[in-house]
Order: C-alpha cells, then sequence, then structure tokens
C-alpha cells in the first residue's frame, strides 16, 4: 500500500485574482478580496487554492511575467495582505499554492534588465541568447505561442533572446546552473510563509534545447525537476502540480510517481485539443468526439493507477468555459454543469475547480476585437488577419477559444458589475449576472453550487471516491458510464453527455442499485437498471452485484 498524501483526498479551487474580487474599488479584483470570500469557499468545501500569479509584474500577461518574485502586484495588495491570506486560509483549513512562473519572466525583471546590457554581463546567461542566421534574419523557426517568430532582436547587442511567449516574457536559461539556484532559493522564500505548495507554468519546457528547435520534454527536464525537489519542496508536505501540455500517461508517470521524487502530478490537456482540426491550432473549431473524449479519459484513469497521480478539470484561466463549450449553456445549463461535476468529481484523481464553475458561469461573446484584452487573442487576431482570414471567422475562434471568456469578473450577486466592483472592472461583466450569481446560487437549494458542495462532502465520506479502481463500461456514444470499485463496495456512475435521450442498460441483469448517491434530476431506480436518460442526466448509485 502506497503513502497516501493529503493532496490526493481535497478539492482545488483556482483563484484569478484579477477577476475575483474587488475589495478597494479600482476595478481589479485583489488579495483582501479573497480574504472576505474565504467563508464562502469554506462553505463550498475545498482543501486548497491555486491562486494565479500574486507577483509584481507589468501584465502584459496577467501576471504570468513576473518582475520581482518576492513582491505582491501593487493592484492586488501588499505581502502583509499575502501573508494575512495564508494564515485566513489556514484556519479555515485551506492550504495556498502559489503559481510558479520560472519558464520565463519579465522583460522588466532585474536579470534581464541586466542581462541585456551587454553579452558580457553577469547576467547574460541566464537567458538565451542567439546569433542572428546566415541570412541575418531569426536564428531558427521556433514560434511563440502568442504568434510570430519566439526570437526578438536586442539592438544593444545584435543578439535575438528567446521568448516561447510574448516579447515582454525572456526564457530563462536552465543550463545555468545559478538561474536553478536562484530560483530554489526564491521557492524557500515562499516555502517559509507557510504556503502549500506550487502549480508549475509550462514546466515541460524548461529543459528545452533551442538550437535544436526542442521546447517540450527536454533531455534535462526530470534531471532539473529532481534537482529542484530536493532543494525545495521535497522536505516538506506540498502539493505540486506541472502544467504540462505535452504529457502522455507515460511521461506523466516520470513526474508524478512518487519514487522518483518529482511532483505530486500533472494536469495533461489530451481531452482539452478534442475540439480542434487535426493538425490545426486551437482556434481551427471542430466538433467534439465523445467517443474520442471517454476513451482518452478511461486511458488516463487506468494507466496511471497506483505509479503516479490524476490532475482532474474542466477549466481553467486558459480555457473557455466547459458549460458553453461541451455542455448546453442555454436549455440545459443547470443540468449540464451538474453533470460536468459529477462525470469529473467521480473519476480519481485530484478535482480542481475554477472561479465561477460552481455556479455556471459562461463564455462571454464579443463582436469587435476592440472588446478583446488577451494578449494571445489580439496578437492571433493581427496574425490571421494579414493571412487573409475574414474578421468574422476570427471572431468566432474567439468566442469558442479565447482565454478572456474565463476571465471576466465572478458574479457574486445581481448589484452593478455583479458585485464584483462598485467601478467599471477591467473586463466588463457577462450580462446574465443578473440571473447567474452566487447570492442566487446560495439561495436556491437546487442550485449547481450544492451539487458541487455535495460532491466535495461525499469525497470526504468516502474512501472510494478517492482511492477505488475505475473502469469504464462499453455504452452508446452519448452515455459515458464507469465503475469505481474499493474494497467490496461498487458505485456506477452514469451520464447522458447530449441534448437527446439514450437508453442505459447495465450489463448485469442481477445487479441492484442499493442506494442513490447523487443526481443532478429527480429519477427512479428501477431494479434491473434499465433506463432511458434524459438529455444531461448524471445519477451515482451504489451497486450490489
Ligand atoms: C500558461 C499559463 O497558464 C498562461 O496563462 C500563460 O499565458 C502561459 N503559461 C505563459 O506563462
Amino acid at each position: 500500500m502506497r503513502q497516501k498524501y493529503w493532496w490526493q483526498e481535497v478539492v482545488v479551487y483556482q483563484i484569478y485574482p484579477r477577476s475575483f474580487k474587488d475589495s478597494n474599488n479600482d476595478g481589479i479584483g485583489d488579495l483582501p478580496g479573497i480574504i472576505e470570500k474565504l467563508d464562502y469557499l469554506e462553505k463550498l468545501g475545498i482543501g486548497a487554492i491555486w491562486l494565479s500569479p500574486v507577483y509584481q509584474s507589468p501584465n502584459d500577461d496577467n501576471g504570468y511575467d513576473i518582475s520581482d518574485y518576492e513582491a505582491i502586484m501593487t493592484e492586488f495588495g501588499t505581502m502583509e495582505d499575502m501573508e494575512r491570506l495564508i494564515q485566513e486560509a489556514d484556519k479555515r483549513q485551506i492550504k495556498i499554492v502559489m503559481d510558479l512562473v520560472v519558464n520565463h519572466t519579465s522583460d522588466e525583471h532585474a536579470w534581464f534588465v541586466e542581462a541585456k546590457k551587454s553579452k558580457d554581463n553577469p547576467y547574460r546567461d541566464y537567458y538565451v541568447w542567439a546569433n542572428p542566421s546566415a541570412d541575418g534574419g531569426v536564428p531558427n523557426g521556433l514560434r511563440s505561442a502568442f504568434s510570430g517568430s519566439a526570437w526578438q532582436l536586442d539592438e544593444t547587442t545584435g543578439q535575438y533572446y528567446l521568448h516561447l511567449f510574448s516579447k515582454k516574457q525572456p526564457d530563462l536559461n536552465w543550463q545555468n546552473e545559478k538561474v536553478r539556484q536562484a530560483v530554489y532559493q526564491m521557492m524557500n522564500f515562499w516555502i517559509d510563509k507557510g504556503i502549500g505548495g506550487f502549480r508549475m507554468d509550462v514546466i515541460d519546457l524548461i529543459g528545452k534545447v533551442p538550437e535544436q528547435e526542442i521546447t517540450g520534454n527536454g533531455p534535462r527536464l526530470h534531471e532539473f525537476l529532481q534537482e529542484m525537489n530536493q532543494a525545495t519542496f521535497g522536505k516538506h508536505d506540498l502539493l505540486t502540480v506541472g502544467e504540462t501540455w505535452g504529457a502522455t500517461p507515460e511521461i506523466a508517470k516520470l513526474y508524478s510517481n512518487p519514487d522518483r521524487h518529482e511532483l505530486s502530478m500533472v494536469f495533461q490537456f489530451e481531452h482539452i485539443g478534442l475540439d480542434q482540426q487535426a493538425g490545426g491550432e486551437k482556434w481551427d473549431l471542430a466538433p467534439v468526439d465523445l467517443g474520442q473524449l471517454k476513451q482518452i479519459f478511461a486511458k488516463w484513469q487506468t494507466e496511471l493507477d497506483n505509479q503516479g497521480w490524476n490532475s482532474l478539470f474542466w477549466n481553467n484561466h486558459d480555457l473557455p468555459r466547459m458549460i458553453s463549450r461541451w455542455g448546453n449553456d442555454t436549455n440545459y445549463r443547470v443540468e449540464s454543469a451538474k453533470m460536468l461535476a459529477i462525470l469529473l468529481h467521480m473519476q480519481k484523481g485530484t478535482p480542481y475547480i475554477y472561479q465561477g464553475e460552481e455556479i455556471g458561469m459562461t463564455n462571454t461573446a464579443i463582436t469587435d476585437i476592440s472588446q478583446a484584452k488577451d494578449i494571445e487573442s489580439i496578437n492571433m487576431y493581427q496574425e490571421r488577419l494579414a493571412n487573409g482570414f475574414t474578421k468574422e471567422a476570427i471572431i468566432q475562434s474567439i468566442n469558442a477559444k479565447g482565454r478572456d471568456n474565463a476571465r471576466r469578473p465572478v458574479q457574486w450577486s445581481n448589484q452593478a458589475y455583479a458585485g464584483f466592483s462598485t467601478v467599471e472592472p477591467w473586463i466588463a461583466v457577462n450580462e446574465n449576472y443578473s440571473s447567474i450569481n452566487v447570492e442566487q446560487a446560495l439561495a436556491d437549494p437546487d442550485s449547481i453550487f450544492y451539487t458541487y458542495q455535495k460532491l466535495i462532502a461525499l469525497r470526504k465520506a468516502n474512501p472510494l471516491m478517492i482511492w477505488g479502481d475505475f473502469e469504464l463500461l462499453d455504452t452508446k456514444e452519448a452515455v459515458f458510464a464507469y465503475l469505481r470499485k474499493y474494497q467490496g463496495e461498487t458505485w456506477l456512475v452514469v451520464t447522458n453527455f447530449s441534448d437527446d435521450c439514450h437508453e442505459f442498460h447495465y450489463s448485469n441483469p442481477q445487479a441492484k442499485a442499493t442506494e442513490l448517491v447523487i443526481a443532478n434530476m429527480p429519477i427512479e431506480l428501477s431494479e434491473s437498471l434499465d433506463l432511458q436518460l434524459k438529455p444531461w442526466q448524471a445519477f451515482v448509485v451504489k451497486l450490489e452485484e
């Protein structure tokens, strides 16, 4: 039997501070705003908060461009506020997981300001530099995730620096021992403050070999992570989760097998790419293939078993809201939101909730690029326009996949600006706040909020939800059903992932449902488990076979 860890048992809640709660009415969310809402999060039942970056930053990429890792962003508050947040959360048994963004810094970080002064500056090798190619252009074909080349010419020294994200996010050179030690020192600064762990931004890129155009899963990646583990969190009981877009189950085991002393778990994104055209970018839309979705989930559930640990999520600050994406945010908003929650939380792994998910917040369409805030969408718009796409087609892609969808202010009430602030927020609220908001959700015992609350409570009371084995059932495509089994107990999870009615037959006619665990609509259980599922129906029963 393997050791058990606290981070396997909790549910994590992600906060994007800029959009969570504004306490001082400047239109920008802040740390005191988070503290104000800790009682709400305690009521939900979560055990940890993943806090998107709160460090000093010029905000080219909303805090993912850090200019000082040991200072708090002025708009968000002070270091005292941060310490108070850690203490106040702790009083409620909630740990604070910091976002660790160390693939790159801001170009305004003191290290980069020094590095670009001259080729022999002591900080030069903190970053990745290359001479122009033979024809005088960019060193090679590496592209930035935010459009265009990943190389930017530095006029002073005539060399290019690497930025896999925006020009204002130069990549750190992890081959340089000094960089690694400086990062570990900074991590220990935060560990000493009593944080509960780190979410590691694009961590699979730190082993890059730019001259060979290798970015993800570079040759020294796992060596670096083992070194980091030993130098920092390895001695403490912390949650560490890597953002790893290129992970397969084999790779995920390298990161999360406890015997290897790297990370607790990783975010894998295989399911997230299912609605994009083969060979295309995320903006090239395609309908989601539910058969594949089931196979991918089942693969991750079974292949990591006992040699790693899964993270479970539908949403984060980079993704459109799942309820609008693969659910139905018009006719079946409440039903599909609850179904998605049940389907995810009943799987094996640590579930993550993204702010607003627990009340069924939806995407927000824009009609013109002037309404976009996100650098990724704005750069892509310019690039695709230059490549002959129509404005309409680009806006359609942004509405489907753009990151601003997840970044609208949390809808707290039906007051002006959704109760997020008393002044115009940095990004416009979704107009549906008058009916979709926390106040309404808390007042309605049938709301999506209480389904999440119940799922979390069930997890605390039932070890099966955490440790049980997973078994996918063979069903019609739109029906996603599986078993969880633990110490002689079996739970059956049945969900209808569609707007249509579908039949469900459990294969063993002798099996009986003995108890209803949770459901998203009233259900009469016939003993035979032969059912006609309503659109987006979901239920979990205890099974006797
Ligand atoms: C992944 C983060 O989640 C995203 O928001 C950010 O833009 C990039 N990494 C760069 O830090």
